[in-house]
């Protein structure tokens, strides 16, 4: 489903890909991601608006490296490559990259060289994202140089005629000056683009579009208090109503007084959900285990006999409902090959294949926030819609060591107290994910002249874009400190508080 235009970002494995994406559809354009071995003739036959090359950490010149066809640089429609992008671009029309003796990463200064549409309305002198070791030596022949940073380092080029352009830097990286503005001088001014996409529009016709699907058939659907599974489930139900089963599992690993609250915002919602409360039979599944795989492999079967018995009462569905995302669909590679590889225990409440139910997954060409946009259109609370990222398999991989019903609430306890914090110093929605940790060793402590000996709890706040990497948020040292009291205070299961202080890499943000 799109707007009339499609603009067709090809992947070169750049940390960025999603995020030229993104800002393209930020400029109401719609923009899909393909990998960059798609064959030429795929890619034509979507008839584009315009093509851009993404990044990515390869080197042009060595054999084997991903390139482009040089038959897509014959079309009509514009390319823009970036990076990578631009120097497999040089490598193909005939110029040189060459290794560079040092890289050029972070802000740099540029010159804009040229008269180019790229640049219509923006200084002549700005401060970009850089993020590569190669360099194009000398421009393919025929082109213009557009633009260089210091010591005269090319930063771009176009074909006289415009219609292929390169640039070394990054404008979909906020750190880039007016990169947005260039990006759309490229969509509006070269590709010729209106900004037409438009997500209320796209709910009214993926709406229509499932009632057709599913042709009065039942469906079913595993709700998480999520913003994923809730914006496609409240999708589905303007759709076909009561049709729509949803399910919700309490594995008895949620936080504080969780269950009770996304069951109420489901109530408002309208939605018809059935609360199966098999927390006894997950605790007992998880009885004497600390690995972390096998906690989740277990969680990962309860989970899914729980779902299947659910679901096969009254009569079972037709069609099963997911709340599955585009990023989902990119790292699971099913978009072909160069996409990261997503991580199996990321499936955690995957169901099994011999379900014999056809899957529906209207929520699969939107980014997160495009979700929480449609989301917010369907009157979902901004209370679900702004939930920090909750694991599948709960607080059993924050409990670290042998859960326990004690363990766990005491986790539980701590964690409210952090996450009640962070909300009155009004920094929740600037996070991306807060939590407590707690640790599977005892240590020594004082408290009113007794000697303890309790537990540990770790504070673990980071912020990402999309989860895949992150850096540790400096929360005040005030906050902290007022929390460490509280817990100690209010908890006396646990005597000690430390703060994570490591990005991903090398740490993952949740410790198991
Ligand atoms: P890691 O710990 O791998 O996590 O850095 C990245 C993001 O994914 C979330 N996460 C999960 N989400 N099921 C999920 O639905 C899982 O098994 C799972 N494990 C980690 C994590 O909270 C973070 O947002």
């Amino acid at each position: 489903m799109q707007g009339s235009d499609t603009i067709i970002v090809i992947d070169f494995g750049s940390q960025y890909t999603q995020l030229i994406a993104r800002r393209i559809r930020d400029a109401k354009v719609y923009s899909e991601i393909l990998p960059w071995d798609t064959p030429c003739e795929e890619i034509i036959a979507r008839d584009p608006s315009g093509v851009v090359l993404s990044g990515g950490p390869a080197s042009a010149p060595e054999e084997g490296a991903p390139a482009i066809a040089p038959e897509l640089l014959r079309q009509t429609f514009p390319v823009l490559g970036i990076c990578y992008g631009m120097q497999t671009m040089a490598h193909v029309m005939g110029g040189e990259v060459t290794k560079g003796e040092s890289a050029e990463y972070g802000r740099t200064d540029i010159r804009i060289t040229a008269d180019h549409p790229l640049f219509t309305e923006i200084p002549r002198e700005l401060t970009v994202w850089m993020s590569h070791w190669d360099r194009v030596a000398t421009l393919p022949e025929g082109t213009v140089s557009l633009a260089e940073s210091a010591g005269g380092v090319p930063a771009g080029f176009a074909t006289p005629e415009g219609h292929l352009i390169a640039i070394q830097f990054h404008p979909e990286v906020v750190h880039t000056q007016y990169g947005q503005e260039i990006l759309r001088n490229f969509l509006y001014g070269i590709c010729g683009c209106e900004p037409s996409w438009d997500l209320g529009a796209w709910s009214e016709e993926k709406i229509a579009e499932i009632r057709k699907q599913t042709r009065g058939e039942k469906i079913v659907c595993g709700l998480s208090g999520g913003v994923d599974s809730t914006v496609a489930a409240t999708l589905t139900h303007h759709a076909v109503g009561d049709r729509l089963e949803c399910i919700f599992v309490d594995n008895g690993l949620l936080r504080l007084n969780e269950a009770r609250e996304v069951m109420q915002a489901f109530e408002a919602l309208d939605l018809r959900v059935r609360h199966v409360d098999a927390s006894e039979r997950f605790l007992t599944a998880l009885k004497g285990v600390s690995d972390p795989e096998r906690k989740r492999r277990i969680i990962g079967e309860v989970f899914i006999r729980v779902f299947e018995e659910a679901a096969e009462r009254d009569g079972g569905a037709d069609w099963l409902l997911q709340g599955t995302l585009y990023p989902d669909i990119i790292e699971s590679g099913k978009r072909g090959k160069g996409a990261a590889t997503i991580k199996t225990h990321h499936n955690v409440g995957g169901l099994p294949e011999d379900m014999d139910l056809q899957v529906l997954e209207p929520l699969r060409d939107l980014f997160k926030d495009e979700v929480r946009r449609i989301g917010r259109l369907l009157g979902v609370p901004g209370g679900i819609l702004e939930r920090h990222p909750f694991p599948g398999p709960g607080l059993a991989v924050r409990c670290l060591g042998e859960l326990s019903p004690e363990r766990l609430e005491t986790l539980r306890r701590a964690d409210a107290v952090f996450i009640d914090a962070i909300r009155k110093a009004g920094l929740y929605n600037e996070i991306w994910q807060a939590f407590v940790v707690l640790l599977p060793v005892r240590t020594v402590g004082v408290m009113g002249d007794i000697r303890t000996y309790a537990e540990v709890a770790a504070l673990r706040a980071v912020e990402a874009q999309d989860g895949m990497t992150a850096d540790w948020t400096r929360l005040p040292a005030d906050l902290l400190d007022g929390v460490a009291r509280r817990i100690c205070n209010e908890i006396p299961e646990i005597n000690r508080v430390v703060v994570d202080v490591t990005g991903k890499p090398p740490a993952t943000i949740e410790w198991e």
